[in-house]
């Protein structure tokens, strides 16, 4: 899938389905920090106008995820409660290079690998038979948007720097994140 070098252990997506409410709870939060992220680039580089483009578009994409799955949770009478944190996410950021333009280059991959497991994520839920129709079709939608965010953040990276540098620096990076993606326990949660 994309440029992910494993697959998600196969047991996750029934461990999702039999704790709706909290896969739900913890996408929302995902999508509000997918937003986050959007805006805190377009601070980092506003010197970049395909970079505040890009970012704009994709702010704006996420906040309605984030409204659609806030809508969601509301009609299982479920509540959004306090973000839990992202271990997964955090622990692929401790990866980020501090030093520019290495952290540019970074901050870009990082973001399409997140994105490119949240695609998988929502693909074996789309084809999860013991999720409501509704909901997997709501998950197939979202996997079309979120896997042109991976092209939008990979295209981003080869348009500032080397095609070579940037395929490099991705495979190591998917290195990294299958390592983490192998030794997280099986959660409710979207990456978990
Ligand atoms: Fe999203
Ligand atoms: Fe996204």
């Amino acid at each position: 899938m994309l440029c992910l070098l494993n697959h998600t252990r196969p047991e996750w997506v029934d461990i999702a389905a039999a704790d709706i409410n909290s896969l739900l709870i913890d996408h929302a939060h995902c999508e509000k920090k997918a937003a986050t992220n959007a805006l805190s680039m377009i601070k980092l580089y506003p010197q970049h106008e395909n970079i505040v483009r890009e970012m704009l578009t994709i702010m704006k994409e996420e906040w309605d995820h984030f409204e659609q799955v806030y809508s969601r949770i509301l009609i299982q009478g479920a509540h959004l409660t306090k973000d839990r944190g992202n271990e997964y996410a955090k622990r692929l950021s401790d990866h980020i290079r501090k030093d520019e333009p290495q952290r540019m280059l970074d901050l870009l991959l990082v973001d399409a690998l997140i994105e490119a497991r949240s695609c998988e994520r929502f693909s074996l839920l789309a084809a999860c038979p013991s999720i409501p129709a509704e909901l997997r079709s709501f998950y197939k939608e979202l996997f079309a948007s979120e896997a042109s965010h991976y092209t939008t953040f990979t295209e981003l990276a080869r348009a500032h720097f080397p095609s070579d540098i940037v395929k490099h620096r991705l495979h190591e990076l998917a290195k990294i994140e299958a390592s983490i993606v192998d030794t997280l326990g099986n959660l409710p949660t979207m990456h978990g």
